[in-house]
């Protein structure tokens, strides 16, 4: 509650779970038109209610958000499904049964309930189901949120409470507190349409297992054609900080004594946080040392590139 005493932006502390009284006033931030940052499993989300047209350009104004990069929509229970989803396909029920509540986004042909900044104007919707129990209790009593990473546009997304005052002090009224997230990367998004899997973005849950499950390949989306992902044709995840990966200790140690930042270690669950503290300790640059099992790590290498780029 420190940070309440000093700035605009409020914080509600989930130790683990939230009061009835903090759900309560949640829900009627986000039936009238609010907007909240609310911890998931992953990273932090910018929440407003899915059905909600000016919270959702909201949501797209204060994150500096392009109009043409669709929102996921979060659910608390199965039944919210209705008014997002057309017809579920088999292959979508297969993998939310399997994988939900978790870190797995299924696209899907989207309900005409579905406003357009939800969907970016495609005739798919996002939709996922967090397992973070507070993002759950939230979900069951406001209802379906549409929620992006809590960060602005471009910067690493928020894995701690603390990223999203970084970027929004003052700018949202109110962040629930819910503790570190323990992925600390995205969700895997996988299109679901005409009952083919394809990997639009790797993310918390490797692919293997996703292919493991259904005992097939996922596809990679189409080369040259329009993006699946909108939201992958963008510069992301990036600090102010120059990125640079290194392969050889030798390298790296010289570097340091550069005075460029150096990270003890680098995994999913702390690169966004350690790429936050380069720019915290006004690092002209960051170095990070990749090794064999980096390389190996799918969804990390697709933040790391995309943080170079
Ligand atoms: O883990 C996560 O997924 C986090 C937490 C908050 O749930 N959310 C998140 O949202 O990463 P965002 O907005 O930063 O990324 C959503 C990604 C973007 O790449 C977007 O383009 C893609 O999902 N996406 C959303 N709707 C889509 C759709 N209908 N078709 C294809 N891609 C879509
Ligand atoms: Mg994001």
């Amino acid at each position: 509650m420190l940070f309440a005493m000093y700035l605009p932006t409020k914080v509600f502390q989930a130790s683990p779970l939230l009061s009835d009284e903090d759900l309560e006033g949640l829900a009627s931030v986000f039936a009238g038109g609010g907007v909240a940052a609310i911890p998931t499993e992953t990273v932090y989300g910018l929440a407003a209610d899915v059905f909600h047209e000016g919270a959702l350009r909201e949501v797209f104004r204060v994150k500096g958000r392009p109009a043409d990069n669709p929102l996921i929509a979060h659910v608390g229970t199965l039944a919210h499904l209705e008014g997002l989803v057309e017809s579920p396909s088999g292959l979508f029920i297969r993998l939310a049964e399997r994988f939900w509540p978790g870190a797995l986004t299924l696209v899907a042909p989207r309900s005409c309930r579905v406003p357009d900044l939800v969907s970016g104007g495609l005739a798919t919707v996002a939709v996922r189901m967090p397992s973070h129990p507070c993002a759950l209790q939230i979900l069951q009593r406001s209802g379906p949120l549409a929620a992006p990473s809590a960060n602005l546009s471009g910067r690493p997304s928020p894995t701690a409470a603390a990223h999203v005052l970084d970027d929004f002090a003052g700018a949202i009224p109110l962040i629930v507190d819910g503790g570190a997230a323990n992925f600390g990367i995205e969700s895997t998004v996988i299109s679901t349409v005409g009952e083919r899997a394809v990997l639009l973005r790797p993310g918390a849950i490797a692919r293997e297992k996703i292919e493991a499950f259904l005992g097939m390949r996922l596809e990679d989306p189409k080369k040259g054609g329009a993006p699946l992902s909108p939201g992958m044709k963008y510069r992301h995840y990036a600090p102010k900080a120059k990125v640079l990966l290194v392969e050889s200790r030798q390298e790296l140690e010289a570097l340091q004594k550069e005075g460029v930042y150096v990270p003890p270690s680098i995994g999913t669950e702390n690169l966004y946080a350690e790429l936050r503290e380069a720019d915290r300790l006004q690092k002209q640059a960051i170095a990070i040392h990749v090794d064999a099992e980096m390389l190996s790590n799918e969804a990390l290498m697709n933040r790391l590139e995309k943080a170079t780029s």
